[in-house]
């Protein structure tokens, strides 16, 4: 054997018994793929993917953003990095330990912390990102305490969508990505269901998820809403021929009318 190939199956050789041996001893643990999870297994996103997430969700310095299910911490690190206040939250405490020490080695500890505990029961409600990696009964399982988040929040998901819900947008990385490389992010909608009186007439919106349909009536007449939709508290619609714009806020909306003028709107009813 030409000392060069021995000297590269010795390497492999020496690399395998010394992770095992790390294991064995009990000294830095070292993470398998596939290894369990309390309701998933860990599975790492491929940082291309992990970089598309964050892309889409937009994420800025002004953004504290949040990992359900960290893993070795490599969002909510890359988040850092971005300059956000990121928290991962992991149940595995080996995982925690992990990424905690691989923030450190990133230098980004400010920025980046993780907490020991169940996705299931920790509040995320101040966070304006949320990323993950779950599964799609987990999401499903999600989805009513995710809707219930400030309008505008923004979520990103590899790979696993959210039953009905359409996303908002879907892409996939094809570079350096071999396999889970399909991003979904959803902004939570308003919640605008119910009737309005507004200084055209009243409206009344069904809403489903970020779609909205319904009517506008104004006296004998009565137009049906169509291209309803809600990004965040952004509504837009168009009605009678007219597209409306504007933002919702709580029980007002307000906004402009395309070829001129204004258009306000107070809830009336739910
Ligand atoms: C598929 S991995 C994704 C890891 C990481 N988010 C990423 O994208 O690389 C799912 C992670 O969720 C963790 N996990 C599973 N069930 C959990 C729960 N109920 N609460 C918190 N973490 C959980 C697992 O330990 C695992 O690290």
């Amino acid at each position: 054997m030409k000392p060069s190939i021995m000297f590269a199956a010795l390497s492999i050789l020496f690399l395998v018994a010394g992770s095992s041996y790390a294991g064995q001893a009990g000294q830095e643990f070292q993470p398998q793929v596939g290894q369990e999870g309390k309701d998933v297994i860990w599975v790492p996103t491929p940082q291309a993917l992990v970089d598309k997430m964050l892309d889409m969700a937009k994420v800025t310095p002004k953004d504290y953003v949040i990992d359900l299910g960290s893993g070795d911490g490599r969002t909510v690190i890359t988040a850092a990095k971005r300059g956000s206040k990121a928290l991962g939250i992991e149940y595995n405490p080996d995982m925690v330990e992990l990424s905690t020490r691989n923030a450190a080695k990133e230098g980004v500890s400010d920025k980046a912390s993780f907490v020991k505990a169940d996705l299931f029961e920790s509040d995320f409600s101040q966070a304006q990102v949320i990323t993950m990696f779950l599964l799609p009964d987990i999401n499903i399982r999600l989805r009513p305490k995710i809707l219930d988040l400030k309008p505008g929040t923004r979520i990103v998901s590899n790979s696993f969508t959210m039953g009905d819900w359409s996303s908002d947008e879907t892409a996939e990385v094809k570079e350096g990505c071999v396999s889970y490389c399909t991003a979904h992010l959803w902004i939570v909608p308003a919640k605008v269901q119910g009737s309005w009186q507004t200084s055209r007439g009243e409206l009344t919106l069904k809403q489903t998820y970020q779609m909205l349909t319904g009517t506008l009536n104004s006296g004998t007449t009565s137009a049906a809403i169509v291209n309803g939709k809600l990004t965040g508290d952004q509504i837009s619609f168009s009605a009678g021929g007219v597209e409306y714009s504007g933002r919702v806020s709580g029980s007002a909306m307000e906004g402009a009318a395309k070829g001129g003028g204004s258009w306000k709107a107070t809830r009336a009813g739910k």
